[in-house]
């Protein structure tokens, strides 16, 4: 399968290497590649948002570990100095669990080869990062097939935030399926919401639909309930960052609103979202941790602000969609009603 990776790790030597990754705060604007080969900057890209959408930054985490192996190959602590800064690492954002996951298998990888020399161990743990990132893709291409089953022919379908191709390592979840529907029908139609305050939709989405030239058009994130109520959505299909065990659902903020909005208009709303998305340790969306973020991302729109100093500001970078609102997960497994995917862990 060729597909071109947004986050792929690099072998420089034995027992060395880097993380290459797009720089997606430029895109639109630039399409550049950047290096990063140490845990602390790859800290700042998580946090950055660099490298974002759930299931890449798991992978970003996973690089994470090894580049924090490889600063301590001499240690002769370094089972305890690497934990540290893989916990480090975790703290980067708080809401995705696809990173806690992923470091966690890094973690198991040690714990497991414990016994062998620091220089072992980084070797297992780049082929274990290695692993991740090429199941990554195909994970995506099984949602995107079981997917398109459920996308009418013709449809039109309302996306929120990017999970694509820039999200994961390659061909996406929700964007998975728009890209699996759109090779057995190249009639569908893509709505994509700009997604403030960071622009996701505007910036992410747009770029790499109109580049595999699928019919894309881009609304702001108010308009979505008037061209459902004028007929012209058939599906919501968006990404997840958490799911709990009752099937609700973390995603980019904005997204419990177009749920409610397809609810009303007896539109189907779907998940789209790897096993790995899904923490088997919260029963409930109650549980899933919000991350807050700067009150510069809402006051200030190309380096001006667009209101008063004055004025207070809240930002939170995701919210959670109740299970009601979800008609259904669309997983590597197949698709699960949201109060069956506990059935995943059993
Ligand atoms: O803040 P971001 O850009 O990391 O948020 C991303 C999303 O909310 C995506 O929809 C989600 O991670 C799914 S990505 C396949």
């Amino acid at each position: 399968m060729n597909v071109e990776k947004t986050i792929e790790w690099v072998n420089t030597a034995d027992y060395e290497g880097y993380s290459l990754m797009i720089d997606q705060t430029l895109i639109p604007y630039e399409y550049k590649k950047i290096k990063v080969n140490n845990s602390k900057d790859m800290y700042n890209a998580i946090k950055t948002m660099i490298v974002r959408g759930a299931p890449a930054i798991g992978i970003a985490g996973a690089h994470g570990v090894a580049l924090a192996a490889i600063e301590n190959k001499n240690s002769g602590n370094f089972i305890e100095d690497v934990k540290k800064l893989a916990d480090y690492i975790n703290s980067s954002r708080p809401t995705a669990v696809n990173l806690k996951w992923a470091i966690e298998k890094q973690m198991d990888v040690i714990y497991k080869n414990k016994e062998k020399s620091n220089l072992e161990i980084i070797k297992l743990l780049i082929q274990n990062a290695i692993k991740l990132e090429n199941e990554d893709i195909e994970i995506n291409k099984k949602i995107g097939d079981y997917g398109a089953e459920i996308v009418p022919k013709g449809a039109t379908i309302l996306t929120h935030c990017n999970a694509g191709a820039l999200a994961t390592v390659g061909y996406g979840t929700a964007l998975g399926v728009v890209r699996s529907a759109f090779e057995k029908d190249k009639t569908i139609k893509v709505f994509a919401d700009e997604t403030r305050p960071r622009q996701q939709g505007a910036r992410l989405t747009t770029y790499e639909l109109t580049r595999d030239n699928i019919d894309t058009t881009l609304i702001t994130d108010g308009m979505g309930a008037y061209f459902m109520k004028k007929g012209m959505i058939d599906v919501v299909i968006t990404g997840a960052d958490r799911i709990a065990l009752n099937g609700e659902s973390a995603n980019k903020i904005g997204t419990y609103m177009v749920a409610i909005a397809a609810k009303y208009h007896n539109i189907p709303f779907y998940i789209a979202a790897p096993k790995s998305t899904i923490d088997p340790n919260i029963k409930t969306g109650e549980e899933i941790v919000i991350e807050l973020r700067n009150k510069e991302e809402v006051t200030i729109i190309n380096d001006k602000p667009i209101c008063t100093d004055k004025v207070k500001t809240i930002n939170p970078g995701f919210d959670v969609t109740p299970n009601e609102l979800i008609k259904g997960i669309i997983t590597e497994y197949g698709i699960f009603k949201p109060n069956e995917i506990y059935k995943l862990f059993e």
